[in-house]
């Protein structure tokens, strides 16, 4: 479903992902992981297009996306999760959900208060918001709930664009502890022949969820393989001393 090939991209002196290739199946869980700075964020951002590789191929659904615009893979079915300053904190959770439902319904968002009433979109938002544990939530504004949920409402927009390819970078960052369990609620109810990457640092998150996993350091693969084989590693020990014991 996603097939990255030999993707590298310097900025400078710094090789920031080095000949990276990575092929994840459709439905499949492939969680990145690695150390801050190694490159994780930037090959999410050359797999949307937002910066585009010096060398290497990226193919979604055997389709050679490389040279395509940030829009085009969105239309095609490739979606992340953003970052909270793209919610809209003045209306509701229903609002902001229907706003990327009526992305993907192809109605107007000129007239996005009309778009939201139509039957397409609002089933959509209820489904979605199923999906992400929401449902409770959906009249609350978005400036007034907590910022776990708000995290889980980045999670819905991905999904209401119904992507066949989703990641999510850093889902559970800067949650707490209690909403942990929220999350690997959600991951694991996700549509099963979605295929997800993640870049996640919660490692027992991480290992529960993943189907395979992929490690990052300096720009380049040094590991893939299952969680098992990854517990197994020598070579991940020496590099993530300690931060596998409690996964
Ligand atoms: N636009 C940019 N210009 C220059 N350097 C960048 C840019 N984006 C990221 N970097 C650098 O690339 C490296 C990898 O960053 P990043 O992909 O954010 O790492 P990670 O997500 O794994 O923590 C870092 O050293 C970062 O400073
Ligand atoms: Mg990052």
């Amino acid at each position: 479903m996603l097939e990255v090939t030999n993707l590298s991209k310097h900025f400078g002196a710094l090789h920031v992902t080095r000949d990276v290739s990575m092929s994840v199946a459709k439905g499949e869980r492939r969680v990145i992981l690695g150390p801050n700075g190694a490159g994780k964020t930037t090959l999410f951002n050359q797999l949307v297009g937002e910066f585009m590789p010096d060398s290497g191929s990226i193919k979604i659904n055997n389709e050679d996306v490389t040279s395509w615009s940030v829009a085009k893979r969105a239309n095609f079915g490739l979606s992340r999760s953003y970052q909270q300053n793209t919610l809209f904190d003045g209306l509701t959770i229903a609002e902001n959900l229907g706003l990327a439902a009526s992305v993907k319904t192809k109605k107007s968002t000129a007239l996005w208060r009309d778009s939201l009433t139509s039957p397409d979109v609002r089933a959509l938002v209820r489904e979605t918001a199923a999906q992400v544990d929401l449902t409770e939530h959906l009249n609350k504004r978005v400036s007034d709930v907590a910022y776990g949920i708000r995290r889980q409402l980045e999670v819905g927009i991905a999904l209401a664009t119904q992507p066949r390819v989703l990641l999510m970078d850093e889902p559970t960052s800067g949650v707490g502890p209690e909403m942990i369990g929220a999350f690997h609620h959600l991951l694991k109810r996700l549509p099963e022949d979605l295929t997800v990457v993640i870049i996640e640092h919660d490692m027992g998150l991480a290992f529960d969820v993943a189907d395979s996993m992929t490690v990052l350091n300096y720009g380049e693969v040094v590991f893939e393989g299952t969680p098992d084989e990854a517990r197994e590693s020598t070579l991940l020990q020496e590099i993530y001393l300690g931060t596998f014991e409690d996964a």
